[in-house]
């Protein structure tokens, strides 16, 4: 009845049956791991939302790849960022997952391959499922900040002779680097050798913990073919609202026919919805005060973190940007990331996401920066309470 393709474990794991549990009994628990900037207390200014009751939305203009106005308000973003940009180059969509999507339409066939950071974003896996692709993930390696093993990655390339794209997050969920510019270099290099795509995915470029300029592919000439995504869910925290871009660059020889056949995929669907298009320049005018709110909020959360684990067995892994933060326990015999997560929620009513979902093996755990930093301060100092005990109960 059913695609292969379609075939994933859909039941719950134990962990998220432990918290359906807990909450059902009533058990005061505070969730650590909320990314979802909507419901973590961060307001917009009701203006904002003003800006989607424009009566003259009730027009449709079917454009693959959105109204030009709202094309020309994202050159405009990157303006801000010393980038210039033609509109022609920049194609609309629902989110950056459709983006990604289109892109594996784009470039692959069924039984290519898709490289892909590792640890990252737990979301590649379906998304290289549904186009029949194989994930094959390179190391970001960590020496005390986290880098892209080029030396891994040349390895995978070789021995995957179907590969088609390679993809990168700057900064990484949930690693929190940014690509250094000879990471950049380097991964043109080799996919411009291979005749690889190159998918950047920007969607946490605004957010640095501190102020250093974070440079992207765009910023400079390129020799791969090369996609950069972004869109309004992180960079203006408005999930909610699906609007997202792909900026496709690189040499023209292949960003005309790439463009050419992305506009008959984007046009199949014609997913986003024109108010959002509409209120798009105000939208994007806005987004630079709730940034500003938000990396205040991140870097208290970090020295909150940092402050908490200071002396004890957890390390907090450096942060360039983002919206999380890995924290590493003590890899003890039953106490893994998932073992961790069991305790904390059964010790201190902690919700915590244990690191293997993202790839990382031993003891991780991931905790989302937005969370209010009142809710963060009580939360550590009870893991870091709990961690205390068990380290003090003995083998
Ligand atoms: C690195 C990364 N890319 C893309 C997305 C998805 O963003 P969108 O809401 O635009 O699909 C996420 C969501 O958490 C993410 O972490």
């Amino acid at each position: 009845m059913f695609s292969r393709r379609s075939a994933w474990v859909t039941e719950a794991s134990p962990l998220a049956l432990a918290i359906a549990d807990a909450r059902r009994r009533g058990a005061p628990l505070l969730d650590l791991t909320i990314a979802n900037p909507s419901a973590v207390g961060l307001r917009h200014p009701p203006e904002l939302y003003a800006a989607l009751g424009d009566p003259d939305d009730a027009a449709y203009e079917p454009l693959a790849f959105g109204l030009p106005a709202a094309r020309e308000a994202v050159a405009n973003h990157y303006r801000g960022r010393g980038v210039a940009l033609d509109v022609a180059s920049i194609c609309l969509s629902a989110s950056t997952s459709e983006a990604y999507a289109h892109l594996l339409a784009l470039l692959a066939d069924p039984g290519d391959a898709l490289l892909v950071p590792s640890p990252s974003y737990p979301l590649l896996r379906y998304l290289a499922d549904l186009a029949d692709l194989e994930l094959v993930p390179y190391r970001l390696a960590f020496d005390g900040a986290w880098h892209v093993d080029l030396g891994d990655l040349r390895a995978q390339l070789d021995a995957t002779p179907r590969a088609r794209a390679i993809v990168a997050i700057a900064p990484n969920n949930p690693t929190g680097n940014y690509l250094s510019d000879h990471e950049i270099a380097a991964l043109d290099e080799l996919a411009a050798a291979r005749r690889l795509a190159l998918i950047v995915d920007e969607v946490f470029h605004e957010f640095p913990v501190d102020d250093r300029p974070h440079r992207g592919p765009l910023e400079g000439p390129r020799g791969a073919l090369t996609f950069t995504l972004g869109g309004l869910s992180k960079l203006a925290a408005l999930p909610q609202l699906k609007l997202a871009w792909t900026i496709a660059s690189g040499p023209p020889a292949l960003v005309h026919p790439a463009l050419e056949r992305l506009e008959v995929i984007a046009d199949t669907f014609l997913s986003v919805g024109t108010p959002v298009q509409r209120a798009l320049p105000r939208l994007l005018a806005a987004a630079p005060a709730i940034q500003a709110t938000i990396r205040r909020r991140l870097r208290a959360n970090l020295a909150t973190l940092a402050r908490a684990v200071e002396g004890t067995a957890i390390t907090l892994l450096p942060v360039e940007g983002g919206w999380t933060a890995l924290l590493r326990l003590p890899l003890l015999a039953d106490l893994d990331d998932r073992g961790w997560a069991h305790h904390l929620l059964e010790s201190a009513d902690l919700i915590c996401q244990p690191g293997y979902l993202y790839d990382l093996d031993g003891a991780y755990l991931a905790l989302s920066l937005l969370t209010p930093p009142e809710a963060l301060a009580v939360g550590i100092d009870r893991l870091v309470a709990a961690v205390e005990r068990v380290l003090a109960s003995g083998p």
